[in-house]
């Protein structure tokens, strides 16, 4: 019949979307997939509120029976519950593959995601790299994780850095670990101990937590829980930069004399907005004999053009913009200390 992929969102049983509900109610049989991230709920308050039995879907038996599962869903509606967005930063793709390959009709539910919800941090989505899971120390070294962040780096993009976790055995890797392993790396050029790093925890849960600081003091710092992940920044858009100090509380000297981009298009906004203040609040002052108010309002309606001139020429010829607003703003200035006209910067 239906093979359907419901995503359960970031949290807990009431992330799930009245669509999810709606095609949750619908499954003959229910599976709950508890291998890949961790929510703040479990079975129990997943099946109250859907109102059906659902079975756990261990990971072995998820591999292993995959092809059972598809049988069953052959012949009734089977749908699987999943932490986050059920397509994202997981494997389930191929599940869907197998069904289709087989004929079944499939859905998916999609729903929030770490993928998305990182913005939390205040960097920008469009400015993230590829994405890497640093896996456990047992498991393997972070070889990938480092090279993904050279190449990444490499294009000034930020790298998101989820953790390994294996819920079965109740182990996850925390922040403090993870920076751990990549200062243990010893690959000094690609992560030291001064590096500005980012660590999330419990994203989207009551007790989320943004923090950036260096590696070496991240390490210390009491994260509220798993699940977590890390992000390393790349260039930093003068925004993205205001952003970490507000939303995670990071401190300025920090960012003093790291490459921020969009600083020219943030003075042509700020020089602009002010002297279009000046224009709108000025008085003519009393004129000395010599000069008219008519040669006066000439010069303002000059200083309006170079204003005008730095809005269009702010889309792409950023130098000639910022060069724009610095002439009205000069003129302008020119015109009160001569004492032509009356307003306050
Ligand atoms: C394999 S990914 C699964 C992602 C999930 N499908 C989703 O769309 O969010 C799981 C990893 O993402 C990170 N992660 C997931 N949820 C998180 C959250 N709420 N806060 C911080 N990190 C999270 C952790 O590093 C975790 O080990």
């Amino acid at each position: 019949m239906t093979l359907t992929l419901i995503s359960i969102g970031l949290t807990d049983e009431r992330d799930l979307s009245l669509r999810a509900l709606e095609e949750a109610r619908k499954c003959d049989i229910l599976y709950a997939e508890a291998y890949t991230t961790i929510l703040d709920t479990d079975i129990k308050r997943l099946s109250a509120l859907i109102g059906r039995p659902v079975e756990p879907l261990p990971r072995s038996a998820y591999e292993e029976a995959s092809q059972q599962l598809l049988s069953k869903a052959e012949d009734t509606n089977v749908g699987i519950l999943i932490g986050g967005d059920a397509l994202s930063a997981t494997t389930h793709i191929s599940l869907l593959l197998d069904a289709r390959k087989r004929g079944i009709p499939t859905k998916v539910i999609h729903s929030s995601s770490i993928l998305t919800a990182i913005a939390e941090t205040g960097l920008s989505l469009y400015k993230l790299g590829r994405t890497v899971t640093l896996p456990l120390p047992e498991k393997a070294p972070p070889d990938t994780v480092l090279k993904t962040l050279d190449e990444n780096r490499e294009h000034g993009l930020h790298t998101l850095i989820l953790l390994d976790l294996d819920t079965q055995a109740d182990n996850y890797l925390s922040i403090q670990q993870a920076i751990t392993t990549l200062l243990e790396a010893d690959r000094p050029d690609t992560y030291d101990e001064d590096l500005l790093t980012i660590g999330v925890s419990r994203i989207g849960w009551d007790n989320a937590e943004v923090k950036a600081d260096t590696a070496l003091k991240l390490k210390d710092h009491a994260f509220s829980g798993p699940p977590q992940a890390l992000v390393v920044p790349g260039d930093l858009h003068f925004l993205e930069a205001e952003a970490l100090k507000i939303l995670a509380d990071c401190s300025p000297d920090l960012l003093e004399g790291r490459k921020v981009t969009g600083e020219v298009q943030r003075l042509i906004e700020k020089y602009g907005a002010s002297c279009r203040r000046a224009i709108e609040q000025l008085e003519y002052a009393e004129l000395p004999t010599g000069v008219t108010r008519e040669e006066v309002k000439a010069l303002i309606e000059h200083a309006f053009r170079y204003l005008e001139d730095a809005e269009y020429y702010s889309v792409e010829r950023k130098a000639t913009a910022l060069a724009s607003v610095s002439y009205a703003e000069g003129i302008l200035d020119a015109l009160r200390l001569l004492g032509l006209v009356d307003f306050e910067w």
